[in-house]
């Protein structure tokens, strides 16, 4: 249970090596915080973010668990076993995803369809499991990486964009089941992040940080927010630009 400054005290990271999601636990963790979770792909990378995450927080436990988000039938398994090892889960942030190569993508029916495996399908199943996990707790947030890329779909990287759009639209149906059991889901859009995913890649405009988008999360959580949009402008941005005429959206230079 958060504690009564609204902290929580266990969190459980699925994608325990991505550079938004160690941010926003790095944000998040403090005195109060009794155990973490780093559910990971990779063992290796696994163990040097939990080291790292040792420093910032000696009292706490850090726990490794190695999952595949295509591994959908062992996802209620991970919820549950995190759930025994830490007690109640406060937060679950679901940072999972692939960006891929759009080009390589598109010539790989079998390659793209294993990203939307991993960005779509994948956040079914663990959103689900979560929901089920938090539903029978009465408490806990769900906090789940969307994209602003699924508000409207770009020619220039379709393929992941309409994965994050399912993963959104998904999100939201989520969020509405939840309503009353005492647990939510917070989603979060961010732009343009500076991380491993979009290294070597022309920033977009109003690109942000993980940092940034960590202490969006960490107001998001103390508001009650159900969405946020990272930096807040893009909300308005993607106001106009949802509503634009094709032949004109088609052109814009995105
Ligand atoms: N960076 C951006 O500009 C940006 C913008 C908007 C939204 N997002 C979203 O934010 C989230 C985190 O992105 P990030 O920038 O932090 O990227 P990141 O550092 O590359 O993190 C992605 C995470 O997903 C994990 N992953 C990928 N495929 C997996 C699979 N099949 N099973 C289990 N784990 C898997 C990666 O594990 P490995 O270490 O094993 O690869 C890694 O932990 C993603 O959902 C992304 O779509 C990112």
């Amino acid at each position: 249970m958060d504690n009564a400054l609204g902290a929580p005290q266990t969190i459980l990271l699925l994608g325990g090596t991505s550079e938004i999601g160690l941010a926003i636990v790095t944000r998040l963790v403090g005195p109060h915080t009794r155990a973490v979770t780093l559910a990971c792909r990779d063992r290796g990378t696994g163990e040097q973010a939990a080291a790292a995450l040792t420093l910032t927080c000696p009292d706490a436990r850090i726990i490794l668990s190695e999952f595949d988000a295509t591994a959908h039938d062992r996802h209620q398994e991970l919820i549950d076993q995190a759930a025994s090892e830490m007690g109640d889960l406060d937060l679950v942030i679901l940072a999972v995803g692939q960006l891929g190569d759009q080009t390589a993508l598109e010539c790989d029916p079998v390659a793209a369809a294993a990203l939307w495996d991993t960005n779509a399908t994948g956040a079914v199943s663990l959103g689900l499991a979560t929901a089920a996990r938090l539903r029978a707790q009465a408490h806990g947030t769900l906090v789940v990486l969307s994209s602003v890329a699924g508000e409207r779909v770009r020619r220039s990287n379709f393929i992941y964009g309409s994965s994050k759009a399912a993963m959104d639209a998904f999100s939201q149906g989520l969020a509405d089941s939840l309503i009353g059991t005492g647990a939510r889901v917070l989603i979060v859009r961010p732009g343009f992040v500076h991380t491993r995913m979009t290294a070597g890649m022309k920033p977009a405009p109003l690109a942000a940080t993980s940092e940034a988008v960590a202490e969006a999360v960490a107001k998001g959580l103390r508001s009650g927010s159900r969405t946020i949009w990272v930096p807040g402008p893009l909300r308005f941005v993607f106001m106009v630009l949802r509503h634009l005429p094709g032949p004109i959206w088609r052109r814009l230079p995105l």
